[in-house]
């Protein structure tokens, strides 16, 4: 039986629905609507954990370097991997990657990327969280065509250090591709970040987590909606892989490639994380914290200290964020750290990280409500309308200061609410200012549980154009929870 906090807390999309006039109606299981699988799936609790080694994402080389501009190349195409011990997975990927490859970034210095799209399926190639034109945004209609084709994208890099991601987005396909491995991560660098000493080269490790589902064949099983079968955890592209460190002070650059899945993350022993950077970049302070939650497209930017740990010591990073239906020993696991051997350690965690720009006067307020039909097959809606990629939902002036409240009115189904374009503020959660903690930095998702209700601030300067915001659970987006500003 499936209540309502166990949905809440497994990003429910589909489990039982209360009808207008509140009547709660019947509906059948989401995780079984979809088209039957011949092979028998793989059991997620027959996996050996910590039986593999977690690698490195791969760091992409500039084909050329000139006085302002790196120039990349990448193939999107087919690729297996072994991501569960002795299974072969076929993927979509970034040039045969996975984990992706990573981009290291500077600001003031452009990223010029041409993509080939080799795959069988069209791709659109969106870096999350940038602030770059229109047409190189990746958006959902812009696509690059399946078997050959090609785009280059242009990444000006005018913002500030951020930790942004790349991954598919063409419309209706993105969910499917992004499970089937279409994602990299994007280091954006600049002085004030670099200056302040933070454990940095083999001490500053990107990881990718995120859930699947596999066949006993080691194929990947995509169907919509059945995040609760996705139970195998993946770090940087291996199922429950370990990491060996240093008993030192490493920075991790986190993010939740997962379709629907939230992470709760915490160290079996409920020691200090210091989670020092979110999507846009450093927070203004430190958060000491035993938890750091990452919704689906969220980034984390957390330093942990080893040297607390004698050298043999074995800790596992756990997920809190778990259904009661769901197994601790399974989804409740994520990466066990061994530390192997002592290293010295000139890095430091400054008390202050960085000053946020200012906020600036707001002059447009707007609402939206987030809400899903909660049956399957269902849609899912901006202010009661699904996406039309040829309605513009919202227009901004130019240059314009806003404050949008979104509110999540789903009773069981938890939202995020992702941005285009701008990095936002987030001004309140639940009515109550947010001053101290993780959303104290520049964000582009947020997460919205049943009932929650965000207040955030952007500034649409920059570039004009049409960009969408959506729910960040790729299948909610793929079911019409995205939308259209225009800004000009
Ligand atoms: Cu990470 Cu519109 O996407
Ligand atoms: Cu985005
Ligand atoms: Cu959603």
């Amino acid at each position: 039986m499936i209540t309502r906090r166990t949905a809440l807390r497994a990003g429910v999309a589909a489990t039982s629905i209360v009808g207008t006039g509140g009547m709660l109606l019947p509906v059948v299981n989401a995780a079984t609507a979809g088209p039957r699988t011949t092979a028998a799936e793989l059991d997620a609790a027959g996996i050996t954990k910590f039986a593999q080694k977690m690698p490195l994402a791969p760091v992409l080389q500039p084909y050329l370097n000139t006085g302002s501009t790196s120039y990349y190349r990448m193939t999107l195409k087919e690729a297996t991997k072994e991501i569960v011990p002795g299974l072969k997975t076929p993927l979509r990927t970034f040039n045969g990657s996975f984990p992706g490859p990573v981009i290291k970034a500077e600001s003031g210095r452009r990223v010029v990327i041409k993509q080939t799209n080799s795959l069988a399926v069209p791709t659109s190639i969106h870096l999350h969280g940038a602030h770059v034109p229109q047409d190189s945004d990746g958006s959902p209609m812009d696509l690059i065509a399946a078997g050959g084709g090609t785009k280059t994208y242009t990444y000006p890099n005018t913002q500030p250090h951020a930790n942004l991601w790349f991954h598919d987005h063409a419309h209706h396909m993105e969910s499917e591709n992004v499970f089937r491995g279409m994602t990299g991560t994007y280091l954006l660098t600049d002085n004030i970040e670099r200056r302040l000493g933070l454990p940095s080269g083999q001490y500053d490790v990107p990881v990718s987590l995120r859930d699947a589902r596999f066949l006993e064949s080691g194929e990947l099983i995509y169907q919509m909606g059945d995040f609760m079968k996705r139970n195998v955890i993946l770090a940087n592209g291996k199922s429950w892989p370990f990491f060996e460190v240093a008993a030192r002070k490493y920075r991790f650059r986190l993010t939740n490639t997962s379709n629907q899945r939230f992470f709760g993350l915490r160290l079996a022993d409920d020691s200090e994380l210091v989670q020092i950077g979110t999507d846009g970049g450093l927070l203004p302070t430190p958060h000491r914290t035993n938890v750091v939650a990452i919704s689906p497209g969220e980034r984390a930017d957390v330093v942990i200290d080893f040297s607390r740990y004698p050298v043999g010591t074995v800790i596992e990073l756990h997920n809190n964020e778990i259904a009661p239906f769901e197994s601790a020993d399974v989804v409740g696991k994520v990466l066990q750290f061994r530390v192997t051997r002592t290293a010295q350690d000139n890095s430091v965690v400054p008390e202050r990280l960085r000053t946020l720009p200012p906020l600036g006067e707001a002059s447009v307020t707007r609402h939206f409500d987030m809400r899903m039909d909660e049956a399957p097959g269902g849609s899912a809606y901006i202010n009661d309308k699904t996406y039309d990629m040829d309605r513009i939902d919202t227009e901004i002036a130019y240059g314009a200061t806003e404050i949008w409240t979104v509110k999540n009115v789903n009773q069981i189904a938890p939202h995020n609410f992702h941005m285009h374009l701008v990095q936002f503020r987030v001004l309140e959660r639940n009515g109550q200012p947010v001053t101290s903690g993780p959303e104290t930095g520049l964000k582009d998702t947020v997460p919205l549980k049943p009932n929650e209700t965000v207040k955030l601030q952007a500034t649409f300067t920059g570039y004009r154009g049409t960009y969408v915001y959506h729910c960040h659970l790729f299948d909610h987006g793929a079911m019409g929870m995205m939308a259209n500003m225009r800004i000009s």
